[in-house]
């Protein structure tokens, strides 16, 4: 019990507690918002940051990382930060070279295809190999300087291992599924691999300062219930138990989860955040109380008229009205051509509510 406390207080505090409370499921006087993906693209501003650079270099450089970090605290006045990166860091850690094109977005051009690959990896020491991430959340959390709380995240091993066997964004995700179906004791040595990596990168961004942290399961909607059970949940799983003695709150986000939601609440996450696609009535029947519900606005309504946005808002705010835990989200992250007047607006209306 002497370690939790001596964590907690570790932790510097923050003025705007709405989502480390609704994390814990107690009841907020409006739910907090934040937005996934909300440094990104469709704001000037970042194009403006990432203009002279790349994107890794933008996640490398933890002066640069911060700046946009801040750039939804200072032009939407959100209620929670998440670092600025990709799930993919710490992949790239593990001895795979990363490219992230314009036009292709993120690949490995040496995936991860045979055992001896995945043999091939390696367990990198998260401060030397990914430190300038604990840098990034240090400096935020200086610029923040305790108004809200700095969220941290991690991919899951699955959604990380869908990336390294794929080598590519993927439609169907038929190169990891067929591996699952042809060498699944590969695939499970992979998965242990990196849960192994992210729990330790977890740790890092613990003991740098971030308040919560969100495992981004992206692609385990693509999974059967069955199959989720067997390579995806029990590697989640094994994550929130290694993290559980740090006294941080965790969330877990798969794509297309609506079929999974009674195996992902096992992952014993504090909050479960969902897609548009599954009505919330439904989930607040299934998530049992005290826990968190995130989500779930499709992020389309943002590219609408602001009254079909209104509306789908008050729909949402109706439908988990009373509810204890209540974070509000998309669905999915923000796309790149909603204009910024519109994300503004939403931030509004929820904070009005
Ligand atoms: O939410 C935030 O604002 C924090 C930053 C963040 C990024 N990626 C920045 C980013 C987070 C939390 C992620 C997570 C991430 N990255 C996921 C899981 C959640 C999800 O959205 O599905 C996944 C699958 C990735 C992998 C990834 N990174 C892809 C597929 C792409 C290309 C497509 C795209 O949307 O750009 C990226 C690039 C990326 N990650 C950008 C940003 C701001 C755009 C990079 C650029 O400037 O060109």
């Amino acid at each position: 019990i002497s370690i939790k406390t001596e964590r907690k207080k570790m932790r510097p505090s923050v003025k705007n507690d709405l989502f480390l409370k609704a994390c814990r499921g107690e009841a907020t006087s409006r739910p907090p918002i934040w937005i996934m993906r909300q440094a990104g693209r469709y704001m000037p501003e970042y194009q403006a940051l990432r203009k002279n650079t790349t994107f890794l270099n933008l996640c490398k450089t933890p002066d640069l990382a911060a700046s946009a970090t801040l750039l939804p605290v200072d032009m939407l006045g959100i209620d929670v930060a998440i670092i600025f990166s990709d799930i993919l860091v710490p992949v790239e850690a593990m001895g795979l070279e990363l490219i992230f094109s314009e036009k292709k977005g993120p690949s490995f051009p040496s995936p991860v295809r045979t055992r001896k690959d995945v043999e091939a990896l390696c367990t990198p020491d998260p401060l030397e190999k990914t430190g300038f991430v604990a840098q990034a959340i240090k400096e935020s959390n200086r610029r923040i300087d305790g108004r809200i709380p700095l969220i941290g995240f991690s991919g899951s091993p699955f959604t990380l291992a869908t990336y390294m066997v794929e080598g590519e964004i993927s439609k169907d995700f038929s190169r990891v599924k067929k591996m699952m179906f042809q060498d699944p004791d590969t695939l499970h040595l992979l998965l242990e691999r990196a849960t192994k990596t992210v729990i330790d990168y977890l740790k890092m961004q613990v003991d740098a300062g971030i308040h919560a942290y969100q495992l981004f399961d992206t692609w385990a909607g693509s999974l059967n219930p069955v199959h989720y059970r067997e390579f995806a949940l029990p590697y989640t799983k094994k994550i929130v138990e290694a993290l559980s003695r740090e006294g941080v709150p965790s969330l877990l986000y798969v794509n297309g989860s609506c079929a999974l939601l009674p195996d992902m609440i096992q992952a014993g996450t504090d909050v479960i955040s969902v897609d548009w696609r599954v009505s919330l009535p439904m989930v607040r029947n299934i998530i049992p109380e005290g826990k968190g519900i995130q989500g779930n606005l499709d992020p389309v309504s943002l590219l609408g008229t602001s009254e079909a946005l209104k509306k789908e808002v008050h729909r949402i705010l109706a439908e988990m009205k009373g509810r204890k835990g209540y974070i509000f989200n998309l669905g999915h992250g923000i796309l790149p051509e909603t204009s910024v007047s519109m994300a503004q607006y939403l931030v509004k209306l929820v904070q009005e509510s």
